[in-house]
């Protein structure tokens, strides 16, 4: 093969405890097992920046208002595009990220109320036109999350928001999967981990089929 094309993006989004960090291995399982090499990653986070940066937005006492949870966000964001996310792409490396910008539409835009409007004009200033080729939106109900949540950990300082907030992030995805409906595909989180693996296993491939020119260049290599 000439030129090693570029690799593709895929996110994992949706509430807390839906399940998207035990999806993620197997997610990355099915990219090998295509023969791609992949890059796990997760956001906020990502660079040793950005670690830093989730434990301030998760963990910090100091009441934090919107906009600055917002850019902090972005700022996680902006050191992982340059330093992790594009040079991967750009070797024909597939990046596999756990929460990416719809996050910020859904737990800003919506949760917050700061408007999906402002989310999307920082996000064309600092992505300058990336954006995933495909993301599973993994959906529960609150009591399902709440439950998964309640089981795993002591909640972080987002985690403690109450149900309303949480209905507002979830329906904040839902209408980001509206607008974006070949890019983010629904999974119903809510059935056993067995079940949602299942689905989304099918959905990954048949999407990944429909990438013709990948598997193509699969093939050559
Ligand atoms: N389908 C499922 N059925 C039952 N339990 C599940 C399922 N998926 C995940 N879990 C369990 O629920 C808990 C939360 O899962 P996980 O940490 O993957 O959620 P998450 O979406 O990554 O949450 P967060 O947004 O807080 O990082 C874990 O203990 C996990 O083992
Ligand atoms: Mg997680």
């Amino acid at each position: 093969m000439a030129d090693k094309q570029r690799g593709r993006f895929i996110t994992l989004e949706g509430a807390e405890g839906v399940g998207k960090s035990t999806l993620l291995p197997v997610v990355r399982d099915v990219l090998q097992r295509y023969g791609f090499e992949v890059v796990c990653t997760r956001e906020p986070g990502g660079t040793p920046l950005g670690e830093q940066l989730r434990e301030v937005v998760l963990g910090t006492e100091d009441p934090m208002v919107a906009k600055a949870e917002l850019l902090l966000m972005f700022a996680s964001r902006a050191q992982h595009i340059e330093s992790i996310i594009e040079p991967a792409l750009s070797s024909g490396v597939w990046v596999l990220c756990d929460r990416f910008t719809d996050a910020s539409y859904a737990y800003q835009g919506a949760g917050r109320q700061l408007g999906m409007q402002r989310v999307s004009i920082i996000e064309a200033w600092v992505q300058e036109g990336l954006q995933p080729d495909l993301t599973l939106l993994l959906d529960a109900s609150r009591e399902t999350s709440l439950a998964r949540t309640r089981r795993r950990r002591s909640l972080d300082r987002i985690e403690t928001e109450g149900d309303t907030f949480f209905e507002r992030v979830r329906q904040g995805y839902l209408e980001r999967a509206r607008e974006n409906p070949s890019r983010i595909q629904v999974i119903d989180a809510n059935p056993d981990f067995e079940s949602v693996s299942v689905a989304a296993e099918s959905v990954l491939c048949r999407v990944i089929d429909q990438w013709a020119d990948v598997l193509v260049s699969t093939v050559d290599d």
